[in-house]
């Protein structure tokens, strides 16, 4: 959960340019960010990110049993840039957004937001409603070109905060031997007791209810070896886009210089026309 990611992480983005959900969401999905090129200041624009899967797929839950996907989101904006306050949200891009609740990463990174989890089933994809800062009245705010940075998740993610493996995950042997006894659990699950051939020193691994067991009893297995299979139907992907903060003066000025040229030309056109006749009336002579 992205909550998860704001408890462990002071930021979700690594040195290396790796988003912090992938530590635990350890498939590799894709995901898809669409912004304007560019935007003027202090404007409310929409990025959406996209999150595609299989919504057929079912996933185990922590129970065991099988049931749909969440699918969340971080959002890593420019400095400056933040969620658009809820009265400059247009009522068409409100609809878009729907009944999502946009958090901020923390109370000091407000250009950083998160989402989720919410059902996959209706927001696959996602509109933020993002609001670009004015640099009249940010010091620390120039007319540029910035990078924006998106994670985005579907499905259960295979480690705990505390380390410890979730059930949506593939399990392997913690030791070599051979698989003396496999008991299966009430609640579903099992203890699968590994014995070292040469000590006869046992080993008992605990699988949750959720992956699917690969070995049987007197098989022989090495270190590491799967003892399951990975039912993680789930993933995490990261990508990214760029925006330009565009001075409105410029926009203008450009304008400005596009007419100027425009006229330029057809006054040398007329230029030319009154040239012929100059020579025109010349040769009558
Ligand atoms: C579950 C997103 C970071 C571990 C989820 C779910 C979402 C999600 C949407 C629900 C999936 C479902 O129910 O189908 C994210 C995002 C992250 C992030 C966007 C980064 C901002 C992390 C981190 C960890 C983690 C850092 C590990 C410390 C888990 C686990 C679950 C989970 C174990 C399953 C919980 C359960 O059902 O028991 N995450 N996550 N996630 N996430 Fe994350």
């Amino acid at each position: 959960y992205p909550i998860f990611a704001q408890q462990a992480y002071e930021n979700p983005r690594e040195a290396t340019g790796r988003i912090v959900c992938a530590n635990c969401h350890l498939a590799s999905k894709p995901v898809d960010i669409e912004v304007p090129q560019s935007v003027l200041p202090d404007t409310v624009f929409e990025a959406v990110v996209r999150i595609p899967y299989d919504t057929q797929v079912k996933q185990v839950l922590a129970n065991g049993k099988k049931g749909g996907l969440n699918v969340g989101a971080v959002l890593i904006l420019p400095e400056g840039f933040e969620l658009a306050p809820p009265d400059r949200i247009s009522p068409e891009m409100k609809e878009k957004i729907g009944n999502i609740s946009f958090q901020s990463y923390g109370p000091t990174k407000r250009n950083i937001l998160v989402v989720g989890p919410v059902p996959g089933q209706k927001y696959r994809e996602i509109v933020f409603p993002i609001l670009s800062p004015d640099p009249a009245t940010r010091k620390d705010v120039y007319f540029l070109k910035y990078p924006i940075y998106v994670g985005g998740n579907r499905g259960r993610g295979q480690i705990y905060p505390d380390g410890s493996k979730s059930n949506n995950t593939v399990y392997n042997a913690t030791s070599a031997g051979v698989v003396s006894k496999i008991v299966r659990k009430e609640k579903k699950g099992y203890e699968i007791t590994i014995t070292d051939p040469s000590d006869g020193r046992e080993v008992v691994d605990i699988i949750p209810p959720g992956p699917e067991l690969l070995v049987s009893e007197g098989e022989s297995i090495k270190l590491d070896q799967l003892l399951t299979s990975n039912p993680n139907v789930g993933g995490f992907g990261q990508g990214d886009a760029e925006i330009v903060l565009q001075d409105p003066l410029r926009v203008q000025g450009l304008l400005f210089f596009l007419a100027s040229v425009v006229l330029a030309q057809i006054f040398l056109v007329l230029k030319k026309k009154q040239f012929e006749k100059v020579q025109l009336f010349e040769m009558n002579f």
